[in-house]
């Protein structure tokens, strides 16, 4: 399949699927302390996606048990909900989330702080939502996928942490997952042309220590291998005639 080039009607609901997901996200980030359990964020967001008339998308996808995707420290991402998990002070919490509004997704990650975190931790964190902003920088007509994925790296990277290789953002709209796939590295002038219409989830996981990721027997959670911290930035985005516009942002 290729890359779909979204109508205005479609446009607008996933607008609104952005939206939607943009308050949840900022529950969620009030709910957020040491002592709350993963399956507490699970539950909470589940709440509101349902209040806000969405589905998550989360739920049942390939499986997956969960609503939220809840990654505590070396989780890169899609860590399990569990009340066995309890978020301690210290601790840095990615949040990644889905909803679909009226046939039409919308996907989004934050990563929070617990309580007082260290500067190290503060600074990956902060690193990896800035990233993502270096990279949509690049999201203009006519230029390549690449040129996104390679801002990302270059920010990342020049910050002395690196990037996660093995997950990839991707394209988005009435699929969770639509091409392209969006990798957080590789070098610049490749990779398809941008066009006004084209919807993507650009999803920086960006680790403290080494690139490299294992996945739990859970078959879900991604942790690093060398047993570091990870962060995870994500909006979904709009390529227009000039700026992109973040659709999961206000
Ligand atoms: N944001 C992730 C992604 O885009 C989460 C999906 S994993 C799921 O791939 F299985 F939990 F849905
Ligand atoms: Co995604």
């Amino acid at each position: 399949m290729a890359i779909t080039i979204k109508s205005e009607r479609e446009i607008s609901l996933m607008r609104e699927a952005g939206k939607i997901l943009a308050e949840v996200h900022d529950k969620l980030a009030e709910i957020i302390a040491p002592g709350i359990t993963t399956l507490d964020i699970d539950r909470k967001g589940a709440e509101f996606i349902h209040k806000a008339k969405c589905a998550p998308s989360f739920l049942n996808y390939e499986g997956y048990p969960a609503s939220i995707c809840v990654s505590v420290n070396d989780e890169v991402v899609h860590g399990i909900p569990t009340d066995k998990r309890r978020l301690e002070e210290g601790d840095i919490v990615s949040l990644d989330a889905g909803v679909i509004y009226k046939g039409y997704h919308s996907d989004a990650a934050r990563t929070h702080a617990v309580g007082t975190i260290s500067d190290e931790d503060a600074k990956l964190i902060e690193v990896t939502k800035q990233s993502f902003f270096e990279g949509i920088r690049m999201a203009l007509p006519g230029n390549h996928l690449h040129d996104i994925s390679s801002a990302v790296q270059k920010y990342a990277e020049g910050h002395g942490f690196s990037v996660v290789r093995d997950l990839v953002g991707h394209g988005i709209g009435s699929h969770l997952h639509e091409e392209p796939q969006i990798p957080n590295y590789k070098p610049v002038g490749r990779g398809p042309k941008l066009r006004p219409g084209m919807t993507l989830a650009i999803e920086p996981m960006v680790n403290a220590g080494d690139w490299k990721v294992w996945i739990l027997e859970d078959d879900w959670t991604v942790v690093t291998r060398d047993g570091m911290n990870s962060a995870h930035y994500e909006n979904t985005i709009l390529i227009t005639d000039g700026e992109p516009e973040i659709l999961s942002l206000y």
